[in-house]
């Protein structure tokens, strides 16, 4: 398949970008990465700067993967990463534009590749357990509800990618804080921690410059992990108790 790119070039975070409009031959085999390493191949032959993109475990796990692409964070097929995107969900002669997630609380870095370091200050605020746990207890020594375990499970599959953030006319961040809250506070292990976990990461997620949550739900339609917006309710619900609870400790 014949197929035309504009990709978005940028140089740094300090340059302005634009549109490059490049020729490609592609399979419908391919996933979308690997036609961009064609894409890649073409321009370092013809001693041209290949275009920066982030790419790591290429199997929808680690969440680097991040583009917008014809106006969809990872692209049209829902529930999908732009690693597991193949070219056959586009046809010859199509044109396809690339850009990357854009948000405030992402700076872009070059070209399709944008500094979601801000997710990571999220975590550090509150996404853990602070016990020493000693040894590795049995897993099935604290026995969960089934309902509880499936929630929490669906939770953590969050990958951390930010689409939901790009999709975001608010570039809101509140269905991957949302994510992470809940699958810690759902299970028994995170309770203790709970109030101030909700509290901390709130909190972080609102000094990062992310936008309010209007209920528009795009998060959700487009998170590859289709992660609900049950937990964005489930979180507002822990944020109200835990501000009024006694143990409120920031
Ligand atoms: S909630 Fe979904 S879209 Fe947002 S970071 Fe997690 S996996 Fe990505
Ligand atoms: S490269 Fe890891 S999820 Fe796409």
């Amino acid at each position: 398949m014949n197929l035309t790119l504009k990709v978005w070039r940028q140089k740094s975070t300090r340059h302005k970008g634009a549109f490059e409009v490049h020729k490609v031959t592609a399979n419908e085999h391919m996933s979308f990465l690997e036609m961009m390493d064609v894409l890649n191949e073409q321009l370092i032959q013809e001693k041209k700067e290949p275009v920066a993109f982030e790419h790591d475990c290429r199997e929808g796990i680690c969440g680097a993967c991040s583009m917008v692409i014809n106006g969809q964070p990872h692209g049209p097929q829902s529930g999908t990463t732009t690693c597991q995107l193949h070219m056959r969900q586009f046809k010859d002669g199509d044109i396809i534009a690339v850009e990357p997630f854009r948000a405030k609380a992402f700076p872009i870095v070059k070209d399709l590749v944008v500094d979601r370091s801000a997710f990571d200050r999220i975590i550090q605020s509150g996404g853990f357990i602070s016990v020493n746990t000693g040894q590795a207890v049995d897993g099935n020594s604290i026995p969960i509800e089934k309902d509880l375990a499936g929630k929490a499970f669906d939770a953590a599959t969050c990958i951390g990618c930010g689409a939901c953030v790009a999709a975001c006319p608010n570039a809101s961040a509140m269905l991957f804080t949302a994510a992470k809250v809940s699958h810690l506070n759902l299970l028994p292990q995170g309770e203790v921690e709970s109030n101030q976990r909700v509290l901390n990461m709130v909190s972080q997620m609102d000094e990062e410059g992310f936008g309010m949550c209007s209920n528009v739900t795009a998060c959700e339609a487009e998170c590859p992990k289709e992660i609900s917006v049950e937990n964005i309710a489930r979180m507002n619900r822990d944020y109200i108790s835990a501000n009024f609870s006694s143990e409120k400790t920031v």
